[in-house]
């Protein structure tokens, strides 16, 4: 069984995610630390994802990259991949044009794919709903207004930036998450919708695991 969520970044879903899987047994696979893995990996070979000259580079990159996901842990090539080190400002501004690539999205697509295999998971990002499971068993689309995401980042303290900063880097992210060629973050029609801007953690899970039971 998959269980498929998207949403804009800070909308909760990685915090939800994993709590769905703790207490379902179900595999956890957070979809964007596929791209934030790949992006660092980038960044350290002296490429900039958003520069076309580097284009070439970065598709070979991305091609030769082996990444996989298992008992809860990111590899690439191979090592496990600390996921401290991907919730970085840095990787933060970057990683949307990175991940705005086909090519790369089709990596990283077969990856989830061969890492939910045989198991029972619920996957977050930003187009599991429709892209990458359009046949999950569960869809659900958590949102959120920019404001509450800017003051949930802020709280998370992984980032030196201010609220002011932090609510104008997720406004450019949504943007470019949004204009995306292929995987942008669309609202499945049979995705069940939840703004969770005045929600707590714990009533947004109440509601999905509802949803989920209900459909299960
Ligand atoms: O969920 P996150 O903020 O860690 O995701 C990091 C970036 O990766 C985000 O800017 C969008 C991109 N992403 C994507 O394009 N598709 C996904 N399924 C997951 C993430």
């Amino acid at each position: 069984m998959i269980i498929a969520i998207d949403g804009p970044a800070g909308s909760g879903k990685s915090a939800i995610a994993r709590m769905v899987g703790e207490n379902t047994g179900f595999t956890y696979i957070n979809s964007g630390l596929f791209y934030r893995a790949l992006t660092r990996k980038v960044l350290d070979t002296g490429c900039d994802p958003a520069n076309p000259d580097h284009r070439d580079q970065v598709l070979q990159i991305a091609r030769e990259s082996t990444i996989s996901w298992r008992d809860g842990v990111l590899y690439l090539d191979h090592a496990p991949v600390s996921e401290h080190g991907l919730r970085t400002d840095e990787v933060d501004a970057h990683v949307a044009q990175l991940s705005s690539l086909p090519e790369v999205r089709a990596v990283v697509n077969q990856a989830l794919r061969q890492s939910a295999r045989n198991q029972d998971s619920v996957v977050e990002g930003r187009d599991i709903t429709t892209v990458v499971f359009p046949d999950a068993d569960v869809k659900i689309y958590l949102d959120a207004d920019i404001e509450a995401r800017a003051q949930r980042r802020y709280a998370e303290s992984t980032s030196e930036l201010s609220l002011e900063e932090l609510r104008a880097a997720i406004a450019e992210r949504d943007r470019r998450d949004r204009d995306k060629r292929e995987g942008s973050l669309l609202l499945s029609e049979d995705a069940v919708y939840l703004d969770t801007s005045d929600l707590t953690i714990d009533t947004v899970y109440d509601r999905v695991m509802n949803t989920i039971r209900m459909k299960r």
